[in-house]
């Protein structure tokens, strides 16, 4: 069991599209996965297939008492034979930034109120994925107070580094206060497409950031955005792409969650970027 928050205060670089694939992942090993949709925007929600729910995580945020989560869990509507078990799901809501303002003038709980909600509620599943919003704000802040483990999700896009110094800096200071958690657990570079433009960036954030970045990077396929789009996992759409988008999550998982064997519990390439977190970006 482990909580990994999918991180970055820019918008569109694939949180939510790394969050889902890595979920579709898991599930197809028959690993019991929770995604905690935090974001107002509702994405991985909606691309869970879940529309128009009536019990989500703002719920939960409000009520701030441990283990607060546990009734909002659903199952994901995705087709039940794309996958050896489905996804649960903590679905989300546009009144999720209506809780980020009266989290503001919370003096007590304004940053630990999801990890109370979470409280005794991890255990129950392999992994936890929490989809963050595109800002710095209470949320993503709520989101690293939870989380043992942050992922950096980025695109080899203008001065993408900066922006990942950003999130870094702003994950070690939650660290120091809470002990060491979260972990960085590294940067993933999604939609790698072939222009001189993605490759140039891609160079760079590889040598500013040689033991974070993870490998495999995620390609640009036509098949991701359509598979977001009709709210089904890449496992259920059958178009050109979709085998080579599934093998980048797939081994994605392998990197931040170990293969599945036991002996691969932890992946030794996280060990060595936990080690290189620590030794102060
Ligand atoms: N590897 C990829 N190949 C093709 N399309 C992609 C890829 N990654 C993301 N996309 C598309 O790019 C768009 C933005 O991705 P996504 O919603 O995952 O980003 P995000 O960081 O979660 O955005 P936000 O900050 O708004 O929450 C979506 O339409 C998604 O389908
Ligand atoms: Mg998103």
């Amino acid at each position: 069991m482990g909580i990994t928050a999918l991180v970055n205060q820019k918008g569109g670089v694939g949180k939510t599209t790394v969050t889902l694939g890595l979920a579709a992942a898991l599930s197809e090993r028959g690993k019991a996965v929770l995604v905690v949709d935090l974001d107002p925007q509702s994405n991985a929600t909606t691309g869970l297939g879940i529309f128009g729910a009536e019990h989500t995580v703002d719920i939960a945020m409000l009520d701030d008492s441990p283990g607060s989560i546990r009734s909002l869990i659903r199952e994901a509507e995705w087709p039940r034979d794309s996958l050896e078990v489905l996804p649960s799901v903590v679905p989300s809501s546009p009144k999720m930034a209506a809780v980020e303002h009266q989290l503001v003038s919370d003096v007590v709980g304004a940053q630990d109120r999801l990890a109370v909600c979470l409280e005794g509620v991890a255990e129950d599943f392999d992994e936890v994925l929490i989809d963050c919003p595109p800002s710095l704000g209470l949320l993503t802040v709520n989101a690293l107070f939870a989380a043992d483990r942050a992922v950096v999700v980025t695109e080899p896009a203008a001065w993408s580094a900066d922006g990942v110094q950003q999130i870094i800096t702003n994950v070690h200071r939650i660290a120091r206060r809470r002990g060491g958690s979260p972990e960085l657990g590294g940067v993933v570079v999604n939609r790698i497409g072939r222009t001189r433009d993605n490759t140039y960036w891609n160079e760079a954030l590889a040598e500013r950031y040689p033991e974070l970045v993870l490998t495999p990077s995620v390609r640009l396929r036509a098949a991701i955005t359509e598979a977001a789009a009709s709210s089904l996992p890449l496992q259920a759409t059958h178009r050109s792409g979709a085998i080579e988008a599934m093998a980048d999550f797939s081994d994605l998982a392998d990197t931040l969650f170990g293969s599945g064997r036991v002996e691969d519990a932890e992946a030794p390439g996280v060990e060595r970027l936990r080690e290189s977190s620590h030794a102060g970006l």
